[in-house]
């Protein structure tokens, strides 16, 4: 049997930035995923990170080439009516959004652990977690055909939806909330440049459609499809067709297409399960919450319960002091609840229910107050990038907000 002060598990963003946050404090954890590492750093998924989330892959030291390749983005565009109305964030809240893709973030924090010879274990099989209640937990896993048991403090279950951290705890002991939604999206990446400088949301009678990118020269487009749809019902010329059709005239016109270089369905969920401690276990990232992608706040939350995490466990070793770590699944809920009720409202906002045409126009009306009302906008922009980062911009006594109302 080894020992380590903490065991992680699952090598996603999460479980990577825990342990190289660790590394640089001088504690020690081993990671254990069950994929490849090709496999883990081939998953195409977010693309838009919040600046709290930049400062923090920066104070990993994890950051230097996203802060060469990424796109710093000002502003976006929600796109309804046949016209776009752009939200200038950065005005609106002083901060700003990097484009760069969550497998660049994941290959850098590969790269960081490869440099430090810090322990990885992949393709770590039936991994398993023993007396979570005790203060000596164990993990225990196969690699090859051979049996694996680590002694440890703590236990950080970063292991996404699907892992078996979330798993381990007795029914009776966590509550799970759920919202399911009628629909999925259909992502395709293509080597083209994007169809505008920003990201472009779209509400339109035909279902949402988002322009994102990677870089200059790749895009990344998303369409609202239904939840039984087949990749194979979508070759690139139709996912084009549909694109093009769902963007106002301004944007149509400019699209260039090109031949898809991945393309994927994706279910929307939102879903919290609380506490997010129970005895030594602590859930990070997906393992406790998923969002639908339309707030784009996945990635940006699961840094965020690993700062808290990281702080709690460096508290813990430089003074004894379990505080933090007492308030890790409070503090990490307030946050987390925060951004599920922006995502289920940007999504409910965004997306096509039913044929009904009053909940279209509802949408319609509350997206031309949004484009009229400069408290209104403040609030999308406030929660877009991150509320409990969003440094208010102090106004002048007695400065009105201009609406257009
Ligand atoms: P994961 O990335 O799921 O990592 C968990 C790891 O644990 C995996 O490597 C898995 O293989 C491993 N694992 C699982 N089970 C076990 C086991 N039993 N033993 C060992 N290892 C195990 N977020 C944003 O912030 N911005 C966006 O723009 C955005 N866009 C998105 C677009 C799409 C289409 C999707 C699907 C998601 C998007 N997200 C976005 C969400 C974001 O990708 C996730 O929130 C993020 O991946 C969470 O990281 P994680 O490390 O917590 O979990
Ligand atoms: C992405 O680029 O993948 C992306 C961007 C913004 C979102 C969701 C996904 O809201």
């Amino acid at each position: 049997m080894s020992k380590i002060q903490v065991a992680i598990i699952g090598a996603g963003p999460s479980g990577l930035l825990l342990s190289q946050l660790l590394r640089l404090q001088g504690i020690e954890s081993i990671v254990l995923e069950r994929q490849t590492r090709e496999y883990v750093e081939g998953r195409i998924r977010a693309g838009l990170l919040e600046w709290s989330t930049v400062d923090l892959l920066n104070e990993a030291r994890v950051g230097a080439r996203m802060m060469r390749e990424g796109l710093a983005h000002d502003g976006l565009e929600l796109a309804f009516d046949g016209r776009t109305h752009r939200i200038d964030l950065k005005k609106l809240t002083g901060h700003r959004m990097m484009v760069y893709g969550q497998t660049e973030v994941q290959k850098d924090l590969g790269d960081a652990h490869t440099a430090s010879g810090a322990q990885i274990i992949w393709e770590a099989g039936n991994v398993a977690i023993h007396d979570i209640t005790s203060h000596r937990p164990r993990v225990t896993y196969t690699r090859g055909a051979i049996n694996h048991e680590i002694d440890c403090d703590f236990i950080a279950g970063c292991d996404g939806f699907h892992g078996i951290s979330r798993q381990s705890i007795p029914k009776e002991y966590v509550t799970l909330h759920e919202r399911t939604y009628p629909f999925g999206w259909i992502g395709i990446m293509a080597n083209v440049p994007p169809v505008a400088g920003e990201l472009i949301y779209v509400n339109h009678p035909r279902g949402f459609a988002l322009c994102s990118m990677r870089s200059k020269s790749r895009s990344r487009y998303y369409l609202q499809c239904s939840l039984d749809d087949d990749i194979a019902n979508w070759p690139d010329d139709r996912f084009w067709d549909e694109l093009r059709g769902r963007l106002p005239n301004e944007h149509a016109g400019a699209l260039i297409t090109g031949p898809s270089i991945e393309k994927s369905i994706a279910p929307l969920r939102s879903f919290v399960a609380e506490p997010m401690r129970f005895g030594q276990l602590f859930l990070v990232g997906d393992a406790a919450h998923i969002l639908p992608p339309t707030g784009a706040k996945g990635l940006n939350l699961a840094a965020a319960d690993v700062r808290l995490l990281s702080e709690a466990i460096l508290e813990y070793y430089r003074g004894g002091s379990e505080t933090l770590l007492n308030d890790y699944s409070k503090q990490a809920l307030a946050r987390v609840w925060k951004a599920t009720r922006f995502s289920w409202w940007f999504t409910a906002l965004m997306h096509k229910f039913s044929d009904e045409t009053f909940a279209h126009r509802i949408q319609l009306a509350e997206l031309e107050y949004i484009a009229g009302s400069a408290a209104a906008a403040e609030s999308f922009a406030e929660n877009y990038v991150g509320l409990n980062f969003a440094q208010r911009i102090p106004r002048p006594q007695g400065l009105r907000l201009k609406s257009s109302i």
